[in-house]
């Protein structure tokens, strides 16, 4: 049932005459930096609030029992805050991978929330890219109560492990960057405390 987006994301070219491209991360891409970057700076971008309304049937759950992971959907006024990655363009190849199911690279104007490392870049914000699953892409499941939302999260799993891990580390890492987030954490607060059982090799 699911709609491979890697495809789509070859053909989106904003970035190719660019040495360096800035992307926005707002989901598993804030906890898990398992890419090469050049600097990680933590931002924010307007107009957009987090929601688990994307279905995952390749990373945290299954094509029979869907987990469900974060996207963006939109909210005049709202702000999502989230990590920016300085990376080149080479590593959106195996981004667009991991990021297959239902997200598309689209173009977002973010404003950092702390100074460059070494102090050098100035700007407030630039253009970037950030991974976008919108509501008409297969895997889209949109909004439900937030129960029913946080019973799907505790019991789905897929090869990338417990949906549960990929919500409480969000929970955390958001935490740590001292965001407040009442969709997550009022999900993360539902979260049955038992151990996890054992995810099948
Ligand atoms: C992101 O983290 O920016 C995209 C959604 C995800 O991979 O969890």
């Amino acid at each position: 049932m699911t709609l491979d987006t890697t495809g789509l994301n070859r053909r989106m070219i904003h970035f190719d005459d660019h040495e360096t491209i800035w992307l926005f991360g707002y989901g598993s891409l804030i906890w898990k930096a398992d890419f090469p970057f050049i600097e990680r700076r933590s931002a924010h971008i307007q107009g957009w609030v987090r929601r688990f309304w994307q279905g995952s049937h390749d990373h945290r759950g299954t094509p029979e029992a869907p987990g469900r992971v974060v996207t963006l959907v939109r909210k005049p006024e709202a702000v999502c805050h989230g990590m920016a990655y300085l990376i080149t363009p080479e590593i959106l190849e195996p981004l667009d991978v991991r990021e297959k199911n239902g997200y598309l690279r689209e173009v977002t104007r973010l404003y950092f929330d702390t100074l460059a490392d070494d102090g050098g870049d100035e700007r407030d914000s630039v253009e970037g890219l950030v991974y976008l699953a919108t509501e008409d892409n297969a895997a889209f499941l949109g909004d439900a109560p937030l129960e029913a939302i946080a019973e799907q999260i505790a019991q789905a799993q897929g090869p990338s492990g417990h949906n549960r891990d990929y919500l409480l580390n969000l929970a955390s890492a958001l935490r740590q960057l001292r965001v407040e987030d009442d969709h997550v954490f009022s999900l993360a607060e539902q979260m049955p405390q038992a151990p996890l059982p054992e995810m099948p090799r």
